[in-house]
């Protein structure tokens, strides 16, 4: 049963059940992602203090300056989830490949791979906006005992075990499914536990807020203009509102909350769109579809992608099923 302002670890055992593997694998993975959210949440806290903001003097992958706390964020998520003898591989928006992690005495029997964002809308730490973690996670299809494949990243989203994401705002949030509903964790910085404020978290069906670089609107597909349009436009319940921050974690987390829909569609200048797929995309589609929204490239659902590359981007509209749906309609009159 699920009890608000219980604490994550009393969530976890009484919840464990659920999840489809051995409910100790689950509390292991959860317990190492909590604790490097709140190893990077001190980190983020004190961004303006100590010399950890602006950017690190190199590019990743792709093509992007890392900042500081990027760098920061992807180290300490590798450092716990290593050493539980639970996670066999990790592939990260900040590593050009995935590394391989083998049990203390050098086996290969770590059944679940992890992929993530360590800090989403980096962009946004230097002006004290808030930032976030992607995670995502799945059970290796390469056989126990050999080192971690290229294939058990590769695996489309509707194959993820659990995902999840920490939101470093007014308050540092911890999100996640493992496919049996959505709940969200509030930490209390002082006791550093995680408190179940938001159980079984809903999208609304419908919503009234869009979310988009407008930036970018003229390289925007007709089918993309044509649905701004309509969002503008004075009729029914429209125009809706405008709301974006430029970290999807936290457009997403408020969208989840309101009502809405985000969406980062191809463009001429972006043509596979900018999101990532394992990162980025996937995750937060889980998370959308256990909460009764919607996740879609424009065309299809997200989830069902076969992944080719690591860092594969896609187009995106995520959010309330009906705006979704909408979205959906105008992309397939003018694609
Ligand atoms: P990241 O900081 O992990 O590279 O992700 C940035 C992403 C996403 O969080 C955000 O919604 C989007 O990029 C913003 O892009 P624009 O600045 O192009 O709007
Ligand atoms: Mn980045
Ligand atoms: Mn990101
Ligand atoms: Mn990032």
């Amino acid at each position: 049963m699920i009890k608000k302002n219980q604490t994550l670890g009393e969530f976890i055992i009484e919840n464990q059940a659920e999840f489809a593997y051995s409910s100790g694998e689950l509390s292991r993975l959860i317990n190492s992602i909590r604790l490097a959210a709140k190893v990077v949440n001190h980190e983020v806290n004190k961004a303006g203090l100590v010399d950890i903001t602006g950017a690190a003097g190199e590019t990743n992958v792709q093509g992007e300056d890392q900042q500081k706390l990027d760098v920061y964020a992807n180290e300490k998520f590798i450092q716990t989830l290593t050493n539980r003898e639970i996670v066999c591989g990790i592939a990260s928006e900040e590593m050009e490949d995935f590394i391989t992690i083998a049990g203390q005495n050098g086996d290969h029997k770590n059944k679940y791979v992890v992929l993530m964002d360590p800090l989403d809308g980096s962009s946004n730490i230097d002006v004290n906006v808030s930032v976030g973690t992607i995670f995502s996670i799945y059970r290796r299809v390469s056989p126990i005992g050999t080192p971690v494949q290229l294939e058990d990243f590769l695996q489309p989203g509707n194959k993820q075990v659990a995902a999840g994401y920490i939101v470093y705002g007014t308050s540092t949030m911890l999100v996640y499914t493992t496919g049996h509903g959505v709940n969200g964790f509030t930490l209390n910085p002082a006791l550093g536990s995680w408190y179940l404020s938001h159980p079984n978290m809903q999208y609304p069906e419908d919503g009234r807020i869009y979310s988009v670089n407008e930036g970018n609107y003229v390289h925007f597909p007709q089918g993309v203009k044509n649905y701004i349009k309509y969002c503008q436009e004075e009729k029914e319940d429209r125009p809706y509102t405008s709301r974006y921050i430029g970290s999807l974690v936290s457009d997403f987390h408020r969208n989840m909350i309101k009502g809405g829909i985000y969406f980062y569609p191809t463009s001429s200048k972006a043509p596979d769109g900018k999101l990532r797929l394992l990162y980025e995309c996937n995750p937060m589609a889980f998370i959308a579809e256990q909460a009764g929204g919607k996740a879609s490239d424009g065309f299809n659902r997200i989830l069902d992608i076969d992944p080719k590359e690591l860092h594969q981007r896609v187009p995106f509209f995520c959010g309330s099923k009906n705006m979704v749906l909408k979205a959906e309609e105008f992309m397939a009159k003018d694609p």
